[in-house]
């Protein structure tokens, strides 16, 4: 496996700071960057629907004068012929030189990354984890705020599906004095296994409540998102959950001053278009983040392959007698042939899958 980001976790704190500060500078000294990837190509394999994402790693490597190959759907690629994902790594990697890789089943970036022999980014795998778009957060953070430490942020919408969610509150997890208030309806609130391996283990405060309006006015930064239609197996509670909460100019008088208010977007309805004129509407200034981290990104994974950087994710995990995982969301609901994999935790006889992580009881 090369050195592959699958969640922001893979990177150091250290590394983040300097992929912010890359991004900085790409952003103010753009010609200085322009020729930095002549040569190389990035593949963008999108399973899954995307704007933003797929198309800023694309203007990313245009903008180091790289190539792009790729596809941006599952049905005209050769998984619609039922290729695996490994399969479909191991090809790419005689192609390009480096994947962004999108998919609607949690874990299919691990697995693509342990087959790739090229360095992997997950741009997305179900409601896991979205890396790349926690490094536009955080880059959106950082220039707003001057910091990424001491600061109160309210994460609001679904908790459960949004993968945004998971991965920004991950990489949070490592900043010092950061307060974290989770603002969900009751059937949407943030899957146990990251409250109690992220913020119980790294003893972060966390408030659960369903109210926006009243949490506003202790928030640094305010985190809207949107309910992930594509995750409910069940068409008719999406409905009666769908506009649970708006954020809009009325709700924005309650929010301090100096709030910024993120979005990863595509939003439905929970910000009110009229909050686009306010100062502290941040999200599409977050769109433009997002390319200069992930040129950023780009530029110092394919140095680390060029000097052999090793891999941070190394934890294969073990075959536990008679466990599979039953998360009908994860990879080895669909790939047979994957064997299921699992680290053991603090907790007696409770494993952890490898590859959507979710826990299963021996
Ligand atoms: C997010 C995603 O795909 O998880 N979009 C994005 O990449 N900016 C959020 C979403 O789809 O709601």
């Amino acid at each position: 496996m090369k050195r592959s980001v699958i969640d922001t976790v893979d990177l150091t704190v250290e590394e983040l700071d300097g992929i912010i500060q890359t991004a900085c500078d790409i952003s103010e000294n753009p010609q200085k960057y322009a020729d930095r990837c002549k040569g190389k190509k990035l593949a963008t394999l999108f399973f899954e629907p995307s704007t933003r994402t797929r198309l800023s790693f694309e203007a990313a490597m245009l903008e180091l004068g790289g190539s792009v190959i790729g596809f941006s759907e599952a049905s005209s690629s050769s998984a619609a012929k039922g290729e695996s994902v490994a399969d479909t790594a191991k090809v790419i990697s005689c192609y390009a030189d480096i994947i962004a890789m999108r998919h609607p089943k949690e874990g299919a970036a691990y697995v693509a990354a342990k087959n790739a022999t090229i360095p992997l980014i997950n741009a997305g795998d179900g409601s896991h984890c979205h890396p790349t778009q926690t490094l536009a957060d955080l880059l959106t953070i950082y220039r707003e705020k001057g910091r990424l430490n001491n600061l109160s942020v309210g994460f609001c919408g679904d908790l459960k599906y949004g993968r945004t969610v998971h991965s920004l509150i991950n990489a949070l997890s490592r900043y010092e004095g950061i307060k974290i208030v989770l603002i969900s309806p009751e059937e949407l609130k943030l899957p146990k296994y990251i409250k109690e391996d992220v913020l119980e283990k790294n003893k972060m405060p966390y408030v659960e409540t369903a109210d926006l309006e009243g949490s506003l006015k202790d928030l640094d930064i305010l985190y809207m998102t949107r309910i992930q239609r594509e995750r409910f197996f069940d068409a008719e509670e999406y409905e009666r959950l769908k506009d649970s909460y708006v954020l809009t100019a009325e709700k924005m008088q309650f929010a301090k001053d100096d709030t910024c208010v993120l979005h990863p977007l595509p939003r439905v309805n929970e910000i009110s278009v009229k909050v686009d004129d306010d100062k502290r509407a941040c999200y599409f200034k977050q769109v433009l983040n997002g390319k200069y981290m992930r040129m950023a990104l780009i530029l110092k994974l394919l140095e680390d392959e060029k000097n052999g950087v090793l891999p941070t994710h190394t934890e294969d995990g073990v075959v536990v007698n008679k466990i599979k995982c039953k998360n009908p969301r994860c990879i080895t609901s669909v790939e047979q042939e994957l064997d299921h994999k699992f680290i053991p935790t603090e907790k007696d006889g409770v494993y952890k899958c490898i590859y959507c992580e979710s826990e299963e009881k021996l």
